[in-house]
């Protein structure tokens, strides 16, 4: 692949996600890597393309990696299904949206599980961590190529979110997860599960009233615009299982595998590096665009804490409670 294909790939997609393929030489393997995320400041976003520039640059003329974001190829409900027909090879979706296959993975959604990203990242490097990487594999051939930080979330709703208890009544979009819809149940609210292409428009209309995410996502996808505010909650971990198919692994030769996994490995650690800076960045940048955001005192924090902790309770036996206590103490 050329050099600057990256660049015109961003141009085609946002013309037609069908030209794409033109910027890939003949005789060169075609990598599509599908994606929801948005913008150029988004962690998954800057993975991503990474990852195409160094294997488009260090295995040109064997692979081409075309990286399609904003939902353009495949939305949530269709990527993971595309994977297994060979439509695409390579996916990040966030781990809250693997329900249907494990219910292990529920861990990563447990409110206040983890401190931070630093606590989620010593997490994901233990060996039960290592463990759940490689957990998809036992379904039809995904294979977990690294985790992928992405961020804690926050809620954002149309009226200011100090203490649970202000949302009550509300609705709020939720990924697929059965944690999340049973922790916004805890706040006496209803969760409405939605693909994230959607999310902008429901909010704007008011099908929902809020929502909870990265300041990345929350930036880059200008939910800010159509909510009154951010509270700084700090709940839950969002983070990405950035895989491939066995399929397509086992198409490669091992040479070629070798080369291949070592740079998403190392595309994968440079990511989770900067992921801190990169969130800080989106933050400040939801500031600066006229976007509000509400800072909790302890004692709001705590009564967050207190409100949705309960819910481990009710998934210890689906997760595992030793995987719980794992993660909580990593
Ligand atoms: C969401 O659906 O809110 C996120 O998983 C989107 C993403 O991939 O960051």
């Amino acid at each position: 692949m050329k050099k600057i294909s990256i660049a015109l790939t961003a141009v085609a997609l946002a013309v037609s996600a069908g030209t794409v393929s033109a910027n890939c030489d003949s005789g060169e393997r075609v990598v599509k890597f599908s994606h929801v995320t948005g913008g150029t400041t988004h962690p998954k976003v800057v993975a991503a393309n990474s990852l195409a520039e160094r294997v488009n640059k260090e295995m040109d003329g064997k692979l081409c990696v075309e990286v399609y974001p904003n939902s353009t190829l495949f939305g949530d409900s269709k990527e993971l299904e595309a994977l297994l027909l060979g439509d695409v090879q390579l996916l990040a979706p966030s781990l809250s949206k693997f329900g249907s296959y494990t219910s292990k993975y529920g861990v990563f959604d447990l409110p206040f599980v983890f401190n931070d990203m630093d606590h989620a990242i010593r997490f994901t490097n233990s060996s039960d961590g290592k463990e759940l990487l490689r957990e998809m594999e036992g379904y039809a051939g995904f294979v977990g190529l690294g985790y992928w930080m992405s961020g804690m979330k926050y809620f954002s709703a149309k009226k200011p979110l100090t203490v649970p208890s202000d949302a009550s009544g509300m609705k709020f979009r939720v990924q697929t997860s059965d944690v999340a819809k049973q922790m916004i149940r805890a706040m006496d609210a209803s969760p409405q599960a939605m693909a994230f292409s959607e999310v902008y428009g429901a909010l704007q209309t008011g099908v929902v009233d809020g929502q909870e995410n990265t300041w990345s996502n929350i930036y880059t996808k200008k939910f800010y615009e159509v909510q009154d505010s951010v509270t700084e909650t700090n709940h839950q971990l969002l983070a990405y299982l950035f895989m491939t198919s066995s399929d397509f692994l086992n198409s490669l030769s091992k040479a070629d595998r070798e080369q291949f996994v070592a740079i998403a490995d190392e595309v994968t650690q440079k990511a989770n590096q900067s992921v801190k800076a990169k969130e800080a960045a989106n933050r400040a940048n939801i500031l600066k665009a006229g976007g509000k955001i509400n800072v909790l005192t302890p004692e709001q924090r705590k009564e967050w804490v207190d409100t949705m902790k309960p819910v481990w309770k009710q998934f210890e036996s689906d997760i595992g409670k030793d995987l719980i206590e794992s993660a909580n103490n990593a």
